[in-house]
Formats: structure tokens, C-alpha cells, sequence
């Protein structure tokens, strides 16, 4: 078994220790944030952090690297409070991708990466028309994360966009059908297959 200790960790050059430690935590949720800044330009750009904050009332978050350079996705959600979270799904994973680089602030990745920015129901930020699964978010909350000086960003959520017939009864929804992807690391994305539901795990009820 290969294993790594918090001084070999240390050790590592920077590249390979980035890619250990961003994979090793498994698979991630792969979202495009759209933002749209106070001069009208919009902004676009791949997360792999979102996560689900609560579900009473509807929140999640995302880590947004520190502050040190700009952040266009967070300058443009302070300056109007919105922004929007449209799942990565196979057909647009390479435009998807080449929304991590570095543009500068008037060049807008819908137009460089060939997505298409949509408006739906006078929502204050762009979805990406190619997403089939998408959420309209205001802006709530920054928390420091004082160990490395990353932020994590509170959302509530309140718009969400769905196919048809890729939801259950019970409102749980089938990803797989959507072809959502999910990432490994920051360059690698996974088609995940379902196995399975299960019924709500009780102490007794264990075989
Ligand atoms: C797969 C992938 C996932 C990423 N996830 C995050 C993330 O969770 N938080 C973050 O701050 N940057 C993340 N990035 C980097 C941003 O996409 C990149 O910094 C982008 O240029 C930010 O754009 P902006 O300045 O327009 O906000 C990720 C990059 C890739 C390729």
C-alpha cells in the first residue's frame, strides 16, 4: 500500500502534492458558476466545490481560492447578490473546463468557450443554456477559512431548473439521467453510474 506522511506530504513538489491531495478526497461535484458583473459583462467558471449546506432553508456553499488575485464569480455575486450553479454535463466538458482559465475581466467565457448565457425569469445572472440541471442563488454569507485563507461562500437557493422526467416522487433526482458529471481533481470528469437507492438506515433494521 503507498503511503504518504505529513512530512513526506511536505516534501512534495508542489504539481504532484496539488493533484494527490485534490483526488484523494474522491469525487466532486462539477459546477459552472455564472455571474454577470455591474458593467453588464457576464463570467463564467468551473467549481468543483459546491456542497449542500442545509436543505431548511435551501443552502449551499462553495471554497473560493483566497483573495490574492482577482475573482471576477465573486467580485460580480457581492456587487448584485446572485449568481447561478449549472451542472457540468458530457457534452460541454471541454468548454466547461476552459472556463477555469485566467481571462481578463471584459472578456466573458460564455463567448470564448462557445456556451450559451440565458435569462430566466428575470433572475440577475446568466445560466448556461447547455445545462440541464440549474440553480438560481443569492449570495448570504463569506466565511473565512483562517488556515489558508480560502473563503467559503453561502448561498440560498431560489430557482431550481430540472428536466422533466428525471426526478422521483419522492423529489429526489436522477443525476445519471441528466449525464451529470463529476470530477476528479481538477482535470479529470467521470460519467457516475447508479447503483442503487436505499431505504432510510434504521439501528435495527440490518441484515
Ligand atoms: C475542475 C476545476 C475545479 C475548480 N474548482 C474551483 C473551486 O472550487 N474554487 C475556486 O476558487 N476555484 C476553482 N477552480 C479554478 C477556477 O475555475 C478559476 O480560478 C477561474 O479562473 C475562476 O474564474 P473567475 O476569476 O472568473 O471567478 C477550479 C478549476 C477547475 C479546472
Amino acid at each position: 500500500m503507498v503511503h504518504y506522511s505529513r512530512s513526506d506530504l511536505d516534501k512534495l513538489p508542489s504539481r504532484f502534492k496539488s493533484n494527490l491531495i485534490n483526488s484523494c478526497t474522491g469525487y466532486k461535484a462539477c459546477n459552472l458558476l455564472g455571474t454577470v458583473s455591474k458593467e453588464g459583462t457576464t463570467n463564467l467558471a468551473i467549481f468543483n466545490s459546491i456542497i449542500h449546506i442545509g436543505s431548511n432553508p435551501a443552502l449551499l456553499g462553495f471554497i473560493l481560492r483566497p483573495l490574492t488575485v482577482r475573482r471576477d464569480t465573486y467580485e460580480n455575486l457581492r456587487q448584485n447578490g446572485c449568481f447561478t450553479v449549472n451542472h457540468v454535463n458530457k457534452s460541454i466538458m471541454e468548454k466547461a473546463h476552459q472556463t477555469s482559465a485566467k481571462y481578463e475581466k471584459q472578456i466573458s467565457e460564455f463567448e470564448k468557450t462557445g456556451l450559451t448565457a440565458e435569462y430566466i425569469d428575470d433572475f440577475q445572472a446568466p445560466y448556461v443554456k447547455e445545462s440541464t440541471i440549474k440553480l438560481g442563488c443569492h449570495y448570504e454569507n463569506a466565511y473565512e477559512i483562517k488556515e489558508n485563507g480560502c473563503l467559503l461562500i453561502i448561498g440560498s437557493i431560489h430557482h431550481i431548473y430540472l428536466p422533466e422526467n428525471i426526478q422521483h416522487t419522492d423529489g429526489w433526482v436522477q443525476l445519471d439521467k441528466a449525464q451529470t458529471l463529476s470530477g476528479v481533481g481538477l482535470d479529470g470528469y467521470a460519467l457516475p453510474e447508479l447503483l442503487t437507492r436505499l431505504a432510510y438506515a434504521r439501528p435495527d433494521e440490518f441484515n
